[in-house]
């Protein structure tokens, strides 16, 4: 089966950036020259899906506002001539088809997956978080859909990071696989206790699932941090079935947490085309003062 529909979760409150996103959504928190939740949607774009469901909730219409069409944005550019940007701005609401579903409670990413079961219905899907952007030649979900058009199983992307890290993350046991980077999942944890796993695979935000995974999301009961959680559900889908984790190609950044928000700004500014030289020859003059 050919995976078509993407699910991004963007109810979460942002409270790690606030004062910043007391009025705005983190998702609209700019990198360079757009939110980043322009840069997800292009990922999914780019890597041939079309349809997009957000699982929005209370003070985010500002997402599905910068993806619709602004009628009069678009008179006003017309009227001074800026061809251009008009024309970049017709390119994100042309981007894709969006729907959105609203997490009533704030009960955690299973939850906010479970809320789009009706809308997503009996196929595979993409899941994106917001804060997690990846940078690479092939886009992270490209690399993964590819790998699911023959295994047909769910894929989780996971990367490896210091064992004094992995409490962070969910993490991924698996079968270790010389050189490759597709593992057989043996068990998941979310979060765990320093010194309970020996594995250093933490997932990133990236997954296919199967819509089997409805199945577990609804009798999943709160584990880490009282939340529903995704990983849970997800072990418990392993349970019935194989799953794999991918160790993508290309370089995460943690757009959720301000240093890795702060790197995200550099990384994208260096490969922005017209601004990449004069923000290298800025840092470096910057690191001769340190
Ligand atoms: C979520 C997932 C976790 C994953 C992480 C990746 O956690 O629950 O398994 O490792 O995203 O960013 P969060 O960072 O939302 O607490």
């Amino acid at each position: 089966m050919k995976v078509r529909k993407a699910v991004i979760p963007v109810a979460g409150l942002g409270t790690r950036f606030l004062p910043a996103t007391k009025a705005i959504p983190k998702e609209m928190l700019t990198i360079v020259d757009r939110p980043t939740i322009q840069y997800i949607v292009e990922e999914v774009v780019a890597s041939g899906i079309d349809q997009i469901i957000f699982v929005t909730s209370e003070g985010k219409s500002a997402i599905e506002n910068h993806f619709d069409y602004d009628f009069h944005l678009d008179a006003v550019l017309k009227e001074k001539n800026k061809k251009s940007l008009g024309k970049e701005l017709d390119m994100i609401s042309n981007l894709i088809d969006i729907v959105s579903v609203r997490q009533k409670k704030p009960l955690g990413l299973g939850h906010a997956i479970w809320t789009a079961r009706h809308v997503v219905g009996n196929e595979p899907f993409m899941v994106l978080l917001g804060d997690d952007l990846v940078l690479g030649d092939t886009p992270c979900a490209r690399q993964m859909l590819d790998m699911f058009d023959t295994l047909q199983d769910p894929i989780v992307a996971v990367q490896r990071v210091p064992r004094d890290q992995t409490f962070q993350y969910g993490i991924v046991e698996g079968e270790e696989n010389e050189g490759g980077r597709t593992h057989k999942v043996k068990r998941l944890v979310e979060k765990p206790a320093p010194g309970t796993t020996d594995s250093d695979m933490a997932i990133i935000g990236r997954y296919i699932l199967t819509p089997d995974v409805f199945d577990f999301l609804g009798t999943t009961t709160p584990g880490h941090g009282g939340e529903i959680q995704l990983t849970d559900a997800l072990l418990a889908l392993k349970n019935s079935r194989y799953m794999y984790a991918y160790e993508f190609e290309g370089t995460r950044y943690d757009a959720g947490d301000k240093l890795g928000y702060l790197k995200a700004i550099l990384a994208y500014g260096l490969r922005h085309e017209k601004l990449g030289k004069d923000l290298a020859a800025h840092i470096k003059e910057l690191a001769g003062e340190i």
